[in-house]
């Protein structure tokens, strides 16, 4: 299966407290693979708002600085809200394998939000291995994404 995003853009990564540690260990296992990340933080296991990193990572990726983005909380539910006020953005909340291929299918989604609290790394990993290689189907699918907008 081949990578599906801009290889020569990095992937723009961001967590708050519940998520730091996933973000840390994904980041490494991206940089392992030969992929370029970049941290939008935190960087710490303090307490923060989740819109203060979630805002910055949906903006390189509405931007195209980046390829994609990967956020992270303790459920994925307040990173999603925050990156899917952005326009350009798609995030869809992943916690399975399944989910996280018809998210890619049928939603085209560019940003994968993963609930740290309740998803194992080990599966964190896989659903990343999905996102990053199934295409979006289109047809039928892609009338319905271009009417989510509201602008
Ligand atoms: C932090 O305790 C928690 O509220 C946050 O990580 C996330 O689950 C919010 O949606």
């Amino acid at each position: 299966m081949s990578y599906m995003f801009d290889a020569s853009k990095p992937i723009a990564l961001g967590a708050d407290h519940a998520g730091v540690q996933y973000k840390n260990e994904i980041i490494s296992w991206l940089h392992e693979k030969g992929y370029t990340t970049k941290d939008f933080g935190t960087y710490t296991t303090d307490s923060v708002d989740y819109p203060d990193f979630a805002h910055p990572t949906a903006t390189s990726v509405e931007t195209g600085e980046a390829a994609f983005g990967i956020l992270f909380c303790g459920t994925a539910n307040g990173v999603a809200m925050t990156a899917n006020k952005h326009e350009g953005i798609r995030a869809g909340l992943c916690w399975r394998a399944e989910v996280t291929e018809f998210t890619r299918s049928h939603n085209d989604a560019n940003v994968i939000c993963i609930p740290a609290r309740y998803v194992p790394i080990e599966l964190a990993k896989e659903m990343l291995e999905i996102f990053m290689t199934t295409a979006f189907e289109g047809g039928r699918h892609q009338n319905r994404v271009t009417k989510i907008s509201c602008a």
